[in-house]
Order: structure tokens, then C-alpha cells, then sequence
């Protein structure tokens, strides 16, 4: 049989697989949805034996776990304390990174970055399939980035990047783009389903043996996910997502999948005309202070992996013209909202049924947790009530459909962040006030337990 092996056809929906192509798939019944994937090779005929492999990460022995080595991670700097931070510390030997954003957000600029500085101490490789040399070397001066150690190659050819990677012997690698490479093993096009998946467990298998540590850019797709969506996702040790505003200055790294570290932690980075800088201080960014106070903007203290962040809530109440009011958010859960004017019509007296409702998260930044219930349901009775709350105050808790205000996560952190940008008074969840004796300096706290107490505070 030859190398390439026989062909099989996957369904991405439900995982059936077909010998055939065929337009709609006969186990679920869902269209267009086969996608050409390799059969397995026959045991033992892989054929690609990465440099320095010993069978430890794929191999098929039985081993006590006793005797498995349990040393620490290895893990050295990027040379960037945001990249470091959601990394969980550093980059891993061995570890596959994948880093995902729309087309221009950066995600070349930040890896030529911190390849130019891991070079200083490694054996790198920067492999590219979308920019030619020049451009890399052109940008990389512009970046003042040292290039005399910086190693480039210009190769989408997966075969014959792992055979020049068995002769460089890389410890630190970079593809750019995962969708720009493709294994001889499938006849698909670059980028199909088929291929990224394909290419990336080719790479990834060789990451785990040689230790070599691997960064896999993605371009998300206009469907929002990476493509091949997902499919990359449970392959590598870390997934981040690159995301901002591509007109504005201001980029968060955010990990969603991080074997290393924790998840949701984010690093924040300003583009510049030197390439991206890191902002170590968020919480003065995402603050937009207003000299007098108004209607509908509220702060508060949210908790992005391992950082409180200091955000501004906006909200927008405005008398509905149609026959369905509209509920829109942005960096902040749309049911949630829905859920949230439910609970302050029953609990709280006030109806928006025949009022449009748009809330905001100040900045771009987006709000996954329930900590930002208060600060929203204020936000927007403030809009509607048109009376601003004071400029000095933040807000924090999670908000019950019974109507009572229970606590968060690390309230005493928050609160201590709040102080540090010179916030004065402070409404949060009872349970979350520090215990006797411990204050935050500076902050008039005052504890709630029911949505009724805070009504009349705007
Ligand atoms: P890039 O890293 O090429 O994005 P990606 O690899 O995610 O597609 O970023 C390109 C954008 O960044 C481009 O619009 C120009 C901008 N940029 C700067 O503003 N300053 C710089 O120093 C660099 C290198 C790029
Ligand atoms: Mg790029």
C-alpha cells in the first residue's frame, strides 16, 4: 500500500465515517458534512519518527505511575510578562500552544516577538506559509528585534517541516498559519477540516517527542471558531484567543484551555508602531472615568483568571418602539440580561417590558461571570431612572432569581483593587464584607443580602 494509505470520510457532525464520498451522511443525516480524513496507519508503519523520540507520550507500554517522572514542568520566560502570565507561568517544554484570532490582530507580530527572545537562549523556528522572508525580516527590524539568531523557514509542507526539524532540532517552533500547511497524506486543499487536523497531529506528535515546545497560529473563521473549528482544540495543552478591537489600540490574550495554567486568564497588550506592548495595569485601561457622573454607568470589580479588573457596565434604557423590545449585550451574556430585568420586575417593582435595553462592557473586554449581575441591573435602572450613581462607587455580586444577592469569588480581592484606584464606597453581597477586625482601607462598604436594599440607592 502506498504511504498515502487509504482515504476515509468523516462526518464532522456526528463522527461517522464512510468509505465514500457522499453528500449527506447516512448515520445522522446531515449535509455536506464529510470531510476526507486517513485511514490509521498500520501499526508500527508511521513512519515519522521525530528526532530524540522514545516512545514516552504515544508509545503503547504499561507503566507504573510511580515511576513516571513527576518533576515540575520546565518553563522559562517568553521575555513578556502578559504572554508568561496566561501561559500559567512561562512557556512549557514540550507544550503545543495554540493561538487563535481574526486575520491582523497580531498574532504574528506577538510570536516574532517572543520567538526573538527565546532565541536568545534556544534553538528556535519560525516556519511561515503566509509571509514571505523579506516581509518577516523587514518586520522584525521595524520591531528592533535582534535577528541574528532568529531561524526562518518558508514551508507549508508538513513532511518536510518535521524532516528539516529533525535536522535543526528546534526547541522552540512556530507555525504560522496551521492553515497554511498541508501533509502529503490527504489530497484535500490547506485549511480543510481535514488537512489542519491532519498537519496539526503530525506536529503535535512530534512537539511530544522531541520536548520540543510548539506554537500553532489559527485564523478564526468568519463562522467564529478556528478552522477547522475546534477540531484543534482537544489536540494541544493551551488554547488562546487573541481578541480586541482590530481599529483600537487595546488586545487581550485570553486562555480558554490551559493544561498549565489557569483558564480565562488574560494578558492585555497595546499595538503600537513598535509592535504590541504589554499593559500591566488593565484596570486604567478598561476605566473610562467620567468627571461628572452619569446615567447608566456603573463599575465594578471583575475577576479574569487570577486579576481582578476594574470595568465599567453601561447601560442603555430607552422606550421601545416596536412590538419585541430589544435586549442586546455586548461582552456580557444576553440571557443573563433577560433573566436579570425578569428578577428586578419581580423582586424590584421596576418593568421594562415596553423598553429597549442595551448594556455594555466598557472597553472590549468580556464578562463571563454572574459577578456582574448588580452592576448591570444598576447600570440599567440608572439609565431608565436617567439618575446617575456616584463616581466613586463600585458594585459587585451575583443575583438570584429569588432576589437575593449572593457572593463571589475572592470578594476581599476585589474590594483591595477597587481601593487601589482610589474607589471610596463599595455595595457588594453581605457574605462578601471582610471578616471582624480586616478592612480595605479607604472603602465604605456596605453589604446587601436582597435586590430591595440596593433599589433605592439610585
Ligand atoms: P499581524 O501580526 O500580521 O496579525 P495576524 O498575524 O494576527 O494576522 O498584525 C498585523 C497588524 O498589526 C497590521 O494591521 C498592522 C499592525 N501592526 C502595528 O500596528 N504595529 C506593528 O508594529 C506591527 C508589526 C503591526
Ligand atoms: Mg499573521
Amino acid at each position: 500500500m502506498s504511504s498515502k494509505g487509504r482515504t476515509l470520510y468523516v462526518c464532522t457532525e456526528c463522527g461517522a465515517q464512510a468509505n465514500k464520498w457522499a453528500g449527506q451522511c447516512g448515520d445522522c443525516g446531515a449535509w455536506n458534512c464529510l470531510q476526507e480524513a486517513p485511514a490509521m496507519p498500520p501499526a508500527g508503519k508511521s513512519g515519522i519518527k521525530p528526532a530524540g523520540y522514545t516512545g514516552a507520550a504515544v508509545g503503547s507500554e504499561v507503566r507504573i505511575l510511580a515511576e513516571v517522572d513527576a518533576t515540575a514542568e520546565i518553563r522559562q520566560s517568553c521575555g513578556n510578562g502578559e504572554l508568561d502570565r496566561v501561559l500559567g507561568g512561562g512557556l512549557v517544554q514540550g507544550s503545543v500552544t495554540l493561538i487563535g484570532g481574526d486575520p491582523g490582530i497580531g498574532k504574528s507580530t506577538l510570536l516574532l516577538q517572543a520567538l526573538a527572545e527565546l532565541a536568545t537562549r534556544n534553538r528556535t523556528l519560525y516556519v511561515s506559509g503566509e509571509e514571505s522572508p523579506q516581509q518577516i525580516s523587514m518586520r522584525a527590524q521595524r520591531l528592533s528585534l535582534s535577528r541574528d539568531r532568529l531561524r526562518l523557514l518558508p514551508e507549508i509542507n508538513v513532511e518536510r517541516i518535521l524532516a528539516i526539524c529533525e535536522i535543526e532540532q528546534p526547541q522552540v517552533v512556530v507555525i504560522d498559519s496551521i492553515q497554511t500547511v498541508f501533509t502529503e497524506r490527504l489530497q484535500s486543499a490547506p485549511g480543510s477540516v481535514a488537512q489542519v487536523r491532519e498537519s496539526a497531529a503530525q506536529l503535535v506528535r512530534y512537539a511530544k517527542g522531541s520536548g520540543a515546545a510548539l506554537f500553532l497560529v489559527g485564523h478564526v473563521t468568519k463562522e467564529g471558531a478556528i478552522a477547522g473549528p475546534r477540531v484543534l482544540e482537544h489536540m494541544v495543552d493551551t488554547v488562546l484567543y487573541f481578541e480586541g478591537d482590530p481599529g483600537g489600540q487595546l488586545r487581550v490574550l485570553r486562555a480558554v484551555k490551559n493544561r498549565y495554567g489557569p483558564v480565562n486568564e488574560l494578558g492585555v497588550f497595546a499595538m503600537t508602531e513598535r509592535g504590541l506592548k504589554e499593559v500591566s495595569n488593565p484596570s486604567a485601561i478598561f476605566l473610562s472615568r467620567h468627571d461628572t457622573p452619569v446615567a447608566g454607568s456603573v463599575i465594578m470589580v471583575t475577576r479574569e483568571g487570577t486579576r481582578p479588573l476594574l470595568v465599567e457596565i453601561q447601560a442603555l434604557v430607552d422606550e421601545c418602539h416596536g412590538s419585541n423590545p430589544r435586549r442586546v449585550t455586548l461582552g456580557l451574556e444576553q440571557n443573563r440580561l433577560a433573566m436579570l430585568l425578569a428578577v428586578l420586575h419581580r423582586h424590584g417593582g421596576v418593568a421594562m417590558y415596553d423598553q429597549d435595553v442595551y448594556v455594555n462592557a466598557v472597553g472590549g473586554v468580556r464578562i463571563n461571570e454572574t459577578a456582574a449581575d448588580l452592576a448591570v441591573l444598576l447600570a440599567a435602572l440608572s439609565s431608565f431612572r436617567d439618575r446617575p450613581l456616584p463616581t466613586d462607587l463600585v458594585v459587585f455580586g451575583e443575583v438570584g432569581l429569588a432576589g437575593e444577592i449572593r457572593p463571589v469569588p475572592n470578594g476581599e480581592e476585589r474590594l483591595r483593587e477597587a481601593a487601589k484606584h482610589g474607589f471610596k464606597q463599595a455595595i457588594v453581597p453581605r457574605a462578601n464584607l471582610p471578616r471582624r477586625g480586616s478592612r480595605v482601607e479607604g472603602l465604605e462598604l456596605r453589604g446587601v443580602t436582597r435586590l430591595a436594599e440596593v433599589m433605592g440607592n439610585v
